[in-house]
């Protein structure tokens, strides 16, 4: 939203929406769609005129190569007051087609557009599509198969059956958002109310960008409450108006990375506000207050920066983050572990340490790779905090209506903070009465704000589909929430010890492991053609084997699989010949004896299996096909180390079977639909 001293171009304003999703083009990239004030017909009518919507299939690349196609939209107009939508879209409802993709409008008549993005799956959408259907009357037809369209639909609808011609472009979003069930976030933008920018949100993200030319003034923004049919009509500025007057941009976004290069002033929209920009000025509405419920919005400055998010040297994000591992786990670790005392503080959970001390159990929840990350530190977490640990899929988990108590200690864990998955189960255990801790690296994500508490794991962000640096932060993360938990355990006080000093040299021994990079690189060119490829480990290294494979599957699209080698006389052995490549882990720990027998077994089928083990284990290098040798570690910390490889050779797999490694097909970052 601009509102500029300085007037934009139109070709401005487009490079501002196009260069935003491109940003975002890790969470969905099949279409995207660009809404804006089309051509004024005379100077004095700026806004006064229809919208033009834009919409292509395929990355944000194609849609911008569109939009300087169209000669018409008179692209060196300046505008001082000016609105404009963007998205890009990953299907959940309706195939990939310019059609289904975002914004939708209200109908073909550009004179009486209304158009919004969203996120997220309305659950009741076909009914909705077909009681809105049936109000409407026939007079509007539904071009896209989504189901998002119903809601320029209804918003019209309510329009046309107004009671007075006062009501507000707020008031409409409200009156159709209660008819709204599922997740979403939506801005708003109509040619009945020129200028004026509208958003609201459920279980969806939004945050808010703030940029002036000068100091904001307050560091908080008054939420205003609904007391009868309309809202309070008076607005808290937050700007004076000489202030609003020189220059103010407002961005709204479902994620901060696009809009950090613009401002790093952020507020974050809570379900059901109802945002309004009109006439350079922000204020937030909702319906009435709810008990405990904040009445401000918080402005926070973000300490990410555009250098973070940006490829630098690397081909790909997933590479730059993969080697940004000794750099991401040290900032995990920054001011939380003191080397010389052995004391561990995790800031955000100190304050509830004496009641999860108590508690009956832990409970970790996450999906795919936050998943793994659990499954890797159960058994070290089980031995350092003493309580029973059990791991959870988000979705399995509510799938089967697990008894949670009010003694239960709840941990989400989720890079984005976003997962609909992580994000129900959350409220789930919420509901029950646990304790709810967040494991996320995204400052003020969902998650986070939902959680009793948590640990951030400041991996820094993190754009490559395929989860990285995220992982081993996670991995971490758990580790010293283990250590904080034993500090005053006599017994125990020799493992942490040992682990603590080892975390010490984790950065280091991080880079050794990357310096196998070519090495890697060689054995992926021989596997890349085939079409299958086994994992498998046990004990402290059957997450690697899981989170290898996952990591395979999704940007490689080979088949992989991770396999726990205790299990490997209960079926998976018959798929081992000597056609089948198989990855065995085989670290020097309390499995070593139960893993080479594993490896004998393989052998004994004539499969020709690439090892990674520790340094100069000429035992086992004499029955491997290919070696991968790494440096040692603490054992519960050696998964860490022995993850690398396998991040780095499923990058090196889908490079050369020629696949785009930051955007595998069929993924998004952010699976913000169950
Ligand atoms: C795999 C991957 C996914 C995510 C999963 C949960 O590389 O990235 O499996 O781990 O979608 O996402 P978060 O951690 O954001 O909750």
């Amino acid at each position: 939203y601009l509102n500029y001293r300085v007037p934009r171009t139109r070709k401005e304003i487009f490079e501002t929406l196009v260069k935003g999703l491109q940003r975002l083009e890790y969470r969905g990239y099949d279409s995207a769609g660009i809404a804006v004030d089309g051509p004024s017909k005379t100077t004095s009518d700026q806004n006064n005129n229809s919208i033009c919507l834009i919409k292509k299939t395929g990355k944000v690349k194609a849609l911008d190569e569109e939009l300087y196609k169209k000669d018409s939209l008179n692209l060196d107009e300046e505008l001082c007051t000016h609105f404009g939508i963007a998205h890009t879209r990953w299907a959940t409802h309706g195939e990939p087609s310019a059609l289904n993709s975002h914004p939708q409008r209200s109908d073909k008549d550009n004179g009486k557009i209304y158009s919004q993005s969203i996120y997220g799956i309305l659950i009741e959408s076909k009914s909705l599509k077909n009681k809105s259907m049936y109000h409407i009357n026939k007079g509007y037809e539904f071009e896209s198969e989504t189901d998002t369209e119903v809601i320029p639909k209804l918003i019209k609808y309510i329009y046309d059956n107004r009671e007075n011609d006062s009501i507000t472009f707020s008031k409409l979003v409200e009156r159709v958002i209660k008819q709204l069930e599922g997740a979403f976030a939506l801005v708003f933008k109509s040619r009945h109310f020129p200028g004026e920018a509208v958003a609201t949100r459920r279980g969806s993200p939004m945050v808010i960008g703030v940029r002036s030319e000068h100091e904001l003034l307050t560091e908080h923004i008054p939420v205003q409450y609904n007391s009868g049919e309309f809202f309070f009509k008076h607005q808290m500025p937050f700007l004076t108006q000489p202030e609003r007057d020189l220059a103010v941009e407002f961005y709204f976004a479902s994620d901060a990375s696009a809009i950090i290069e613009h401002t790093n002033k952020v507020l974050y929209m809570e379900d059901d506000d109802i945002a309004v920009v009109t006439g350079g000025k922000l204020s937030i509405h909702r319906m009435n207050r709810q008990a405990g419920e904040d009445p401000v919005r918080a402005i926070m400055t973000l300490q990410m920066e555009l250098q973070q998010i940006m490829k630098g040297n690397f081909d790909a994000f997933m590479q730059k983050e993969i080697f940004e591992q000794p750099e991401s786990v040290v900032n995990t670790m920054r001011g939380r572990i003191c080397f010389d005392t052995k004391k561990v503080v995790l800031g955000g959970l100190k304050d509830h340490l004496k009641e999860i001390k108590r508690c009956r159990r832990l409970i970790m929840i996450g999906c795919g790779t936050s998943f793994h990350a659990a499954v890797a530190t159960r058994q070290i977490l089980e031995e350092l905090t003493e309580l029973p640990v059990m791991v959870e899929l988000a979705s399995d988990f509510l799938d089967r209506i697990t008894p949670v108590f009010r003694d239960d200690v709840c941990f989400f864990i989720s890079q984005s903070g976003e997962t609909a998955d992580t994000l129900m189960a959350l409220r789930y255990c919420k509901d029950r009465g646990a304790l709810t801790v967040g494991v996320t690296n995204t400052v003020g994500s969902s998650i986070c704000r939902e959680t009793d508490c948590g640990v951030h794991i400041n991996a820094g962000p993190e754009i490559g589909v395929a989860s990285t640096k995220a992982y081993t932060s996670q991995f971490v993360s758990l580790i010293m929430f283990g250590l904080m938990m034993s500090e005053d355990r006599l017994s125990l006080q020799k493992r942490r010890e040992e682990i603590i000093n080892s975390l010490k040299m984790l950065p280091e021994l991080i880079k050794k492991v990357l310096s196998l990079d070519e090495k890697i690189k060689a054995i992926a060119n021989e596997l890349y053609q085939q079409r299958s490829l086994l994992v498998m480990g046990r004990g402290f290294n059957y997450a690697t084997c899981l989170e290898g494979a996952l990591k395979i599957k999704e940007i490689t699209y080979m088949h992989s699989e991770g396999i726990l080698a205790g299990e490997l006389k209960h079926g998976p052995l018959a798929l081992v010949d000597k056609h089948m490549p198989v990855i065995m882990i085989i670290m020097r720990d309390a499995c070593y004896t139960k893993c080479q027998n594993a490896l004998q077994q393989v052998t004994a089928r004539s499969g020709r299996p690439i090892i990674i083990c520790c340094q100069d284990d000429t035992e086992l290098t004499k029955n491997a096909y290919q070696t991968i040798e790494l440096p040692q570690t603490v054992d519960c910390l050696q998964g860490i180390l022995s993850v690398i490889p396998l991040q780095l050779m499923s990058f090196h797999l889908a490079v050369l079977r020629g696949y785009d490694v930051d955007f595998p097909r069929n993924l998004a970052k952010s699976v913000t639909v169950e």
